[in-house]
């Protein structure tokens, strides 16, 4: 009898070690995509034979998306909903950084709020994706890009920011805005 129930807990706990083991794992798994900031990607996203992503990206408005948080006029749009700074309430950057929100573990060292609207904002967090081989292996489609958290943004990643919500906002026709912050890859000479 006694044999038996060392027997049975010993299962128990085999069991139980197990099923935590594989809880943690897929814990870390989630985990492992983090947010490296714009630096991460302009190491590879810089050159004109790229397509200088990273040039356009920082002479576009997306990049002056935290900074605008302290201009006289955000000060005005602040003050008539009785915030007293824009560039650090909720409200207002939850729209205006990327990855507003998100736990601080999750964000590297080179992550720099004042970076605002920034890639991963809408290409998704590049920890996972960041690697040349895997960049390579996506664009010729031979990996799929959403496994390792590259999202190609669609309307619905824009319209999460661009909508009725923002203070300021303006009709968001996705064709006509996308060519204004567009950042296509040269087309290769063969
Ligand atoms: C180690 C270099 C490297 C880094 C770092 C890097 N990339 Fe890339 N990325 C590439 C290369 C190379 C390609 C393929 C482009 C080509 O074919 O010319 C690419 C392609 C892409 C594509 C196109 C995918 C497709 O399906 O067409 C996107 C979007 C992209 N990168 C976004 C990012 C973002 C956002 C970051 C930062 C989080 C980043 N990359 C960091 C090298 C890099
Ligand atoms: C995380 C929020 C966020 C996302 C996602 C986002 N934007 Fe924006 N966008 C902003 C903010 C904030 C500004 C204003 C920045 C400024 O004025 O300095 C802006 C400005 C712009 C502008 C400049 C013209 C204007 O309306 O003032 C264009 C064009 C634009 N975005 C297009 C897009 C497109 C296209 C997408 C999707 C592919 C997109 N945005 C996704 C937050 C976002
Ligand atoms: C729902 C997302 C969202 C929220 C919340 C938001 N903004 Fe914006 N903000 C935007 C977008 C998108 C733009 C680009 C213009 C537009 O709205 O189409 C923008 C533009 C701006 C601009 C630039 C002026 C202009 O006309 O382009 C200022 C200043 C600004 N916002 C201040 C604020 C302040 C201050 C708050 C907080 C009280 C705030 N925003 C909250 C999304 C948001
Ligand atoms: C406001 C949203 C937004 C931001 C910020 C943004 N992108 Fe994009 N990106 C897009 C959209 C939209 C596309 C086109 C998606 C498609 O073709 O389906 C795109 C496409 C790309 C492509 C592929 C181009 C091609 O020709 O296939 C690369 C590479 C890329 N982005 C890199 C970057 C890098 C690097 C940054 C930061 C420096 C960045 N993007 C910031 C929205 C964004």
């Amino acid at each position: 009898m006694l044999k038996q129930t060392s027997l049975l807990l010993a299962v128990v706990f085999v069991t139980g070690l197990f099923c935590s083991v594989v809880a943690q794992e897929k814990e870390g798994n989630e985990k492992a995509m983090t947010y490296g900031g714009v630096a991460t990607c302009k190491a590879c996203h810089m050159t004109k034979k790229s397509g200088a992503q990273y040039k356009l990206w920082k002479a576009g408005p997306h990049a002056k998306a935290f900074a605008v948080l302290k201009s006289p006029e955000a000060m005005e749009i602040a003050k008539a909903k009785g915030i007293e700074d824009p560039a650090t309430a909720d409200a207002c950057l939850k729209c205006h950084v990327t990855a507003h929100g998100v736990s601080a573990s999750l964000k590297g060292k080179k992550f720099k709020v004042s970076d605002g609207v920034g890639c991963e904002s809408c290409h998704g967090p590049g920890s996972a994706y960041k690697g040349k081989k895997v960049m390579v292996a996506i664009t010729a489609g031979e990996a799929d890009g959403a496994k390792y958290g590259l999202v190609m943004p669609t309307e619905e990643v824009c319209i999460a920011c661009h909508n009725e919500e923002s203070p300021t906002y303006k009709e968001f026709d996705f064709k006509k805005r996308v060519v204004e912050i567009a950042h296509p890859v040269p087309k290769k000479e063969s």
